[in-house]
């Protein structure tokens, strides 16, 4: 993905595609349903979408307002209330204190390893024994990965700047594992996703690291 996320939402076209992703819905039985969930880079919000229609609130931030309007606008559609902001996990203070559930889906390629390390303490902060932790990011098998560490300017380990100030960090294989303490790994997947394509960008094939993890 060479734009940044802004222009690929206001193309209007469905930039990760409609459905939820199949690692919550597999684990949605899980979810506490009496305390919100908060989804961190919630994008076009189809996984706040899917978690609204199963009756749970949902909380929802990002940092760019039409992630936000659109979120709000495909909630109403579907005749479902989200609470979406802009906010960023820098400084997003939630009114909640705790959260059943906390979805970063495909938030952690495009942090720094310092907003890593912020967001592995904030998920921690807000979070409660039996909430779930719902994380996906690209390991260093990815195909992009050299490509990056040609292109861009190391910025930290596995991590990388590339000209138009975009971070891509990479995970090591089976780093994600060791992301959170006091968490019991209820779910953990490192392999080859689908070929896909985002809007009308070159087809791509990411290396995954996905975890579900159950605050002890
Ligand atoms: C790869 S997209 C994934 C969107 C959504 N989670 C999904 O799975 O459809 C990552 C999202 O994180 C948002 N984002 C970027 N930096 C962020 C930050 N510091 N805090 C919270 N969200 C951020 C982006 O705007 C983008 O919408």
């Amino acid at each position: 993905m060479s734009k940044d996320f802004s222009t690929l939402y206001h193309s209007g076209k469905a930039i990760f595609g409609e459905d939820p992703e199949p690692l919550l819905v597999n684990f949605l039985s899980q979810i506490p349903t009496t305390i919100p969930a908060l989804d961190l880079g919630c994008g076009q919000g189809r996984n706040s979408l899917y978690l609204a229609g199963k009756g749970l609130s949902v909380t929802a931030i990002d940092p760019y307002q039409i992630a936000v309007d659109q979120t709000l606008a495909n909630a109403k559609q579907a005749g479902v209330a989200i609470s979406a902001s802009v906010a960023s996990i820098q400084d997003f203070i939630p009114s909640a204190t705790v959260f059943g559930a906390i979805l970063a889906f495909g938030l952690i390629p495009i942090l720094t390893r310092d907003d890593i390390r912020l967001l592995t303490e904030k998920v921690m902060e807000w979070t409660q024994p039996g909430s779930l932790i719902f994380v996906t990011a690209f390991t260093s098998d990815d195909s992009s990965f050299v490509r990056y560490g040609e292109q861009g300017k190391q910025i930290g380990d596995l991590s990388f700047e590339i000209d138009d100030r975009k971070i891509r960090t990479f995970l090591a294989p089976g780093e994600i594992l060791r992301l959170f303490d006091r968490v019991d790994i209820i779910h953990h997947w490192e392999g080859l996703g689908p070929w896909h394509q985002h809007g009308d960008a070159t087809p791509e094939r990411h290396a995954w690291a996905q975890l579900v993890a159950k605050r002890r």
